[in-house]
């Protein structure tokens, strides 16, 4: 019972660079030893907000760590200011919004700054099959989707790294100077074979979660809106950050989507289980006809048992995605779990939530380049 328990245990991967297995987030919470979201914590958002986000409400975000102390900070007049960011190893996809929207929902109730680092460098260093020149590419693409989501260029600073290296070189060094190879070694897995790149890169991730100290030249909160393959860097980084004369970071961790095969996260590398931003509304519909759904084998069978919600990434789309609406989510299970609709029904529905969303994205995407350079400011 005990050693099926531990394959069970660590069946699970979750690194910065690597999701696989069954993910079991309650596990999850106290492997890392994060902190649940609760609703007392979501009361005390609420109260400041005035509404508290779907992704909060639904459990999508689940996980914190000093989310309570950012609010106490935030009651007393200390305000706090966002950190997120990707590594730009492709185009942007669904699963890359979540932290985004939530981000920018912050940025508006909390009226936060807001740092959004693009790894140009990390995805260089840790993708044996992508240049530098590609990553970048990815980067300036990547920002556009930022953008188009309507953070307010004058609180929002997109961060190129291998653009911003004069300023951030010199804070990665004073990082750098505070961290062990054994410490990197314990929390990434490095090997003798890792390339040292790699080894050094931690430092770059961890910067702008002062950079704004810097700027105002005294201690401002940070919180980091991630998915929770990320923390190990922000371990590292609230180990760190103390050592430099800086608050720890705050973290706010979401789950992952699933992709549209069913098993793992949504990943840019297995494009027909992905939605891109830039998808056309044909290639929604294709991809979304597809996918797996916790409908029966026959027809028949759907309408004498009913679905399996629990099993359905389509329903899982529409609970964290695309249909907020309390009471209609629930008719949806409700009709689901009866037997009364059948999966294509739900299908359409969610190609049509999906592309409708696509279409104001991809308009607002085509107008961000016009103020890009907004958003790149001399630090
Ligand atoms: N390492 C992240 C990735 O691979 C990119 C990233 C940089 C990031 N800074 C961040 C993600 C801050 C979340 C928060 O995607």
């Amino acid at each position: 019972m005990f050693i099926k328990y531990l394959i069970y245990y660590y069946s699970m991967i979750v690194t910065p660079w690597e999701v696989s297995g069954e993910i079991d987030y309650d596990k999850l919470i106290k492997k890392f030893g994060t902190e649940r979201i609760d609703k007392k914590l979501l009361d005390r958002i609420e109260n400041i907000a005035g509404e508290v986000h779907p992704f909060l409400k639904r459990g999508l975000f689940f996980s914190h760590r000093d989310l309570k102390w950012i609010i106490d900070e935030y009651d007393k007049g200390n305000k706090f200011f966002l950190y997120t960011g990707r590594g730009p190893s492709g185009d942007t996809h669904l699963g890359h919004l979540i932290s985004w929207i939530l981000t920018k929902w912050f940025q508006d109730k909390f009226g936060a700054k807001l740092y959004f680092q693009l790894t140009d460098d990390e995805k260089f260093l840790v993708k044996d099959n992508l240049t530098l020149e590609q990553t970048n590419k990815f980067a300036h693409e990547n920002a556009l989707d930022v953008i188009a989501l309507g953070f307010d260029p004058k609180k929002t600073t997109i961060i190129i790294d291998t653009e911003y290296s004069k300023v951030l070189y010199k804070e990665a060094l004073k990082v750098a100077k505070k961290i062990t190879f054994s410490t990197v070694k314990a929390i990434f897995g490095f090997t003798n074979e890792s390339n040292i790149g790699k080894i050094f890169f931690a430092s770059f991730q961890i910067v702008p979660c002062f950079l704004e100290s810097i700027k105002q030249k005294k201690n401002v909160p940070c919180l980091i809106p991630c998915g929770i393959d990320q923390d190990p860097y922000f371990r590292l980084a609230r180990d760190v950050l103390p050592k430099l004369g800086y608050y720890k970071p705050a973290e706010i961790h979401s789950k992952f989507i699933s992709g549209l095969g069913g098993g793992g996260k949504m990943s840019a590398s297995i494009p027909s289980s992905t939605i891109f931003t830039t998808d056309s509304p044909n290639e929604v519909k294709t991809k979304i006809n597809k996918t797996l759904t916790g409908g029966r084998e026959t027809v028949e069978l759907q309408r004498k048992l009913g679905g399996e919600t629990e099993k359905c990434v389509i329903y899982e789309y529409l609970y964290y995605l695309f249909e907020n609406d309390d009471k209609l989510i629930e008719e949806r299970k409700k009709n689901c779990k009866s037997g009364k609709i059948l999966c294509g029904e739900c299908k359409n529905y969610l190609t049509e939530k999906i592309n409708k969303f696509l279409k104001d994205h991809q308009e607002k995407r085509l107008k961000a380049k016009l103020i890009v350079k907004e958003f790149m400011p001399d630090l």
